[in-house]
């Protein structure tokens, strides 16, 4: 049998087919524009996702069986807002993870709602980015266009929609609403009528690996796939990304180096830390996590390369950096504001420590430090919390630069792990799909059997000292440039 994994990214989807022993048989991408209206601000159309899936989906399935394919399920871009009017058509373009422009709503909820309420009621604070203060920001600045919707989505639950007709969501996308009550799996009434939001326009919520519909047979035939292929519910992009490299059952980490960065810690348990620096999420295997997350991780390299060293040799770059842990020059990541630990929309990236000598190998490893310490802001909180961890996966794009695992590693001072397939949360969907048409007992099982380490990089004393040093460094600047942002 084959499964489909589909990977809803901010610059491309991904989609992978897996068979029956977890081998990826085939791998496409298809990439579409993000529009910035203001600074600070992120929009997709739901409808560049959908075509592109669909091309994607034709381009994969040329290179399988296609009687084979079982089932198809999702790892999505988190928080979302995607809005549908009576008629189903997508009523504005969809404002992303990553936007900002709810500084207000956000002030709002956390400090006239009250930050204890809101993690009373959802086990979560307000971020920007949450697709809660979005529904408030729509409802003061576009009053027309609020009153006309009737669905409410998450960017994955979109395609599935289209796909299969279902309306449905997952738990570990839905815990990124602030609308969901993480704990007891269900919508919060109160977050509900805070935001003038009715359960009728939320969707169905459903267990990641559980199967919400099937194909439409007229998809299916475009498709020349089988009529009855199953589509199982699927999980946020950090959830679908830990299941992928086996980050289930209590207390493993996985750090995702993507366009956002995050760390993610699994756990059998609910819990909550006590300043809600990190986010209390359902996870994809039935049970919770943990996760810190930064904006900007990935695509800060990405902007340093593209935008202003316009070159497109990445290694090439980091082939002529040298030494580490001593870098006179430091870099705040926070090109798109900073969520954890921050929770700013307004801050902005600082290069801090430029001298007549310093050179461009030293400002690109600054690029990849600054998003490292960034990460480990995630993980001093876990840290504070009790949470011992010592190894680490690492997924997303940033993780095939050798060079940025072992700064990752050092500062973290975490055994990092590599696994066989880069694909986190494509891999981590196609291992749902599996788990949902009944090929495996149960995600913590079928992540057990299926996901591989190939390499593992160890911290180095000397070098772990030195970071230990610098971070210190790092975590000064931030305090010191706070009141000139926005
Ligand atoms: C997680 C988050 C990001 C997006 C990226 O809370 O906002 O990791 O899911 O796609």
């Amino acid at each position: 049998m084959l499964f489909i994994g589909i990977d809803l990214g901010t610059s491309a989807v991904k989609l992978l087919a897996m068979d029956s022993r977890g081998k990826i048989v085939h791998v496409v991408s298809q990439e579409y524009p993000i529009c910035f209206p203001r600074p600070g601000w992120a929009e997709q159309s739901p409808e560049d996702w959908y075509a592109q899936t669909l091309k994607g989906l034709k381009k994969l399935l040329e290179k399988c069986d296609r009687s084979q394919v079982a089932g198809i399920s999702f790892g999505g871009q988190m928080h979302g807002l995607v809005v549908l009017d009576s008629r189903d058509q997508v009523i504005r373009p969809a404002i992303l993870w990553n936007d900002g422009r709810t500084g207000k709503e956000t002030e709002y909820l956390n400090h006239t709602v009250g930050r204890d309420k809101l993690s009373q009621y959802t086990a979560n604070i307000a971020f920007a980015g949450f697709t809660a203060p979005k529904l408030l920001w729509m409802k003061e600045n576009e009053p027309d266009l609020f009153a006309k919707i009737a669905k409410i989505m998450l960017p994955k639950d979109y395609l599935a929609y289209r796909l299969s007709g279902a309306f449905c969501t997952d738990y570990s996308d839905a815990s990124g609403t602030l609308l969901l009550d993480v704990q007891h799996r269900c919508w919060s009434r109160e977050m509900l009528e805070i935001c003038s939001v009715r359960e009728e326009q939320l969707p169905r919520l459903c267990e990641s690996y559980e199967v919400t519909g099937v194909l439409k047979k007229e998809i299916a035939h475009e498709l020349g796939l089988p009529q009855g292929v199953k589509v199982i519910a699927g999980a946020g992009d950090n959830a679908a990304a830990a299941v992928g490299t086996g980050t289930v059952g209590d207390g493993r980490c996985n750090i995702s180096l993507g366009t956002s960065g995050t760390v993610f810690i699994s756990s059998k348990n609910f819990r909550v830390d006590r300043y809600n620096a990190l986010h209390s999420f359902d996870h994809a295997d039935g049970a919770y996590h943990l996760m810190g997350c930064m904006l900007s991780a990935a695509s800060c390299n990405k902007w340093w390369m593209d935008e202003i060293l316009k070159t497109r040799d990445y290694s090439g770059e980091q082939q002529r950096i040298r030494r580490l842990g001593e870098n006179p020059v430091f870099f705040l990541p926070y090109l798109m504001g900073e969520r954890s630990p921050h929770n700013n929309p307004d801050a902005r990236a600082v290069f801090f420590g430029m001298s007549m000598d310093t050179t461009r190998e030293e400002m690109t490893q600054a690029v990849l430090e600054g998003v490292s310490f960034g990460l480990r802001d995630s993980m001093e909180v876990v840290r504070e919390l009790g949470i011992r961890i010592q190894r680490a996966t690492l997924c997303g794009g940033g993780a095939k630069s050798p060079l940025w695992r072992r700064i990752i590693a050092n500062i973290m001072n975490l055994k990092v792990d590599i696994i066989e397939s880069e694909e986190g949360p494509g891999y981590g969907a196609a291992i749902l799909a599996a788990v949902g048409c009944g090929e495996y007992a149960d995600v913590e099982e079928a992540a057990g059997r299926l996901v591989k380490i190939v390499d593992t990089i160890v911290p180095e004393p000397e070098l772990v000292d030195r970071y230990e040093a610098q971070y210190r460094k790092f975590r000064r600047i931030y305090p010191a440039v706070k009141e000139l942002y926005g």
